[in-house]
């Protein structure tokens, strides 16, 4: 593990070195979790992209395996999701021995510097030694471009009630479903979206998650979209949708409905969308699959297309959020999807300190009572402000370090939190970034900061106060013989 000198976090998922973007392919699978991951191995910058790997035991601690998939003759290798074939499915494994298959977008690069509009189209591969080798299927691509140019991110899932796989897609402005009993053999079944949510930019990476509502036997499906750029801070950011799903086709709850707006907006009005998350730095998440329990699993990129290839890093770029836990609950009179550090993420949990030992790894846990201002700086004035005032809250960065590589990066990022009454804040300071729960992860914001040292001292002001204050240990990495 590097150094704070050079803004490696100290405990979130960052590749060994050059570029990384969206998570890719998460399944867990004989005791481990996969994480692949957008990669592109030979510079700090976007380009031909590959799926980088890493697998762990507990979603914290990882093993940094070889690159899982290079381009080839179909193109670069864009994000997709990853599945257990248990049943055999496709033929291309066996029940005593499941194929892993890896569904993801294949992107045509000459081509889509032409007026082309199919050069985007799903293909597979699938791993017979749980996840080491991965074959490309020689039937590739399994669903192609029906001449539409941003069609991709597929998230697939078996579908239970039908027993049917369903993919998840994301087509230039809404969401696009497709079914198939084997993996090879696609269906569309429907659309939907282009009525509903924001449409600042375009739709990416989408998830679709059936989830028991908090304390009911009721159940939803949640549908996951990420837009760039559109975001409630600028860029990009992930909206979702709450409603049901038949196995053909997603409709919005009533319920849910009420949050916003059907589409075009009136004069005046705005898209209204509901966010995973309020900060500037979480995006293109998505959940595992297969994982051993009823907990949806979800980790995002802790970042942000708005200047993701220009933050101050030089080795590496762009770190995974801590994994989270996503749970659905009934607000008000809607529902909310709310998110929490997994509980194996207390193992990072170190000495408690006192306010004058902040150290770049430090998890704060705030008792609110009402408006208040905290304060975390370091001894070259740079500084973080946390606000809560008028029913806000209040993320400013616009003094917490570096900032000049993009002019909207120092910003103050706003969440409006109307009736929420905030009782707790918890945050999760690692070198580059911080981590913000609201209550029991009610709401949240994830943003990035690049102070020149790291911040030592933390203030409290107004109505809160410090209920716990702890080191966070570094996590435990390792690289696999190649
Ligand atoms: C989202 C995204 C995806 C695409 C990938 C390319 O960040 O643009 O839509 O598959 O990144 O790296």
């Amino acid at each position: 593990v590097t150094g704070m000198e050079d803004y490696r976090p100290l405990y979130h998922f960052t590749p060994q070195e050059k570029w990384m973007n969206d998570p890719n392919g998460m399944v867990y699978y004989k005791g481990e979790y996969h994480l692949f991951y957008q990669y592109y191995p030979d510079d700090i910058v976007w380009g031909p992209m590959h799926w980088g790997h890493a697998v762990s035991s507990d979603m914290v601690n990882w093993e940094h395996l070889p690159i899982a998939l290079y381009p080839d003759s179909l193109g670069y290798i864009f994000s997709g999701s990853a599945v257990v074939d248990w049943k055999n499915t496709s033929g291309l494994g066996s029940e005593e021995n499941p194929a892993l298959i890896a569904i993801f977008t294949y992107h045509e690069p000459e081509a889509a510097e032409t007026d082309a509009l199919d050069f985007q189209y799903q293909g597979i591969a699938y791993s017979l030694d749980g996840g080491r080798e991965w074959i490309k299927y020689e039937g590739n691509p399994v669903l192609p471009n029906p001449g539409i140019r941003d069609f991709r991110d597929p998230k697939v899932r078996w579908h239970e009630p039908s027993q049917r796989w369903i993919m998840t897609l994301a087509v230039a402005d809404h969401i696009s479903f497709y079914s198939s009993e084997n993996l090879l053999d696609w269906n569309k079944e429907s659309d939907f979206g282009l009525e509903w949510g924001s449409h600042g930019g375009v739709w990416e990476c989408p998830d679709l998650i059936p989830m028991q509502v908090e304390g009911s036997d009721e159940q939803r499906w949640v549908l996951l979209v990420s837009i760039n750029p559109g975001g409630p801070q600028g860029g990009s950011a992930t909206q979702y949708f709450i409603g049901e799903f038949n196995g053909n086709a997603f409709t919005l709850d009533t319920a849910f409905e009420q949050n916003l707006l059907p589409r075009p907006a009136q004069e005046g009005e705005l898209e209204k969308a509901v966010w995973l998350d309020h900060g500037a730095d979480n995006y293109a998440g998505v959940t595992w699959s297969d994982n051993p329990d009823d907990r949806i699993l979800f980790i995002g990129w802790m970042s942000n297309w708005q200047y993701a290839q220009l933050v101050p890093t030089a080795s590496w770029r762009s770190a995974m959020t801590l994994p989270r836990s996503l749970s659905l609950h009934r607000e008000g009179d809607s529902f909310r999807v709310h998110s929490t550090v997994v509980q194996e993420a207390e193992q990072l949990l170190g000495a408690e300190i006192a306010k004058e030992e902040l150290g770049p790894a430090s998890y704060v846990d705030f008792q609110v009572n009402g408006d208040c201002l905290f304060t975390l700086s370091n001894d070259s004035n740079e500084k973080i402000q946390i606000q809560l005032t008028d029913g806000q809250l209040l993320f400013d960065r616009t003094k917490a370090g570096i900032s000049d590589f993009e002019e909207g990066f120092a910003a103050i990022h706003k969440l409006d939190l109307d009736e929420l009454q905030v009782e707790r804040i918890e945050l999760y300071l690692d070198a580059s970034s911080v981590e913000l729960f609201v209550n029991q992860g009610q709401r949240v914001m994830t943003e990035l900061v690049f102070p020149t040292t790291p911040y030592t001292k933390l203030e409290v002001e107004g109505q809160a106060r410090i209920k716990g204050l702890r080191r966070i240990k570094p996590m435990e990495l390792t690289v696999a013989n190649q």
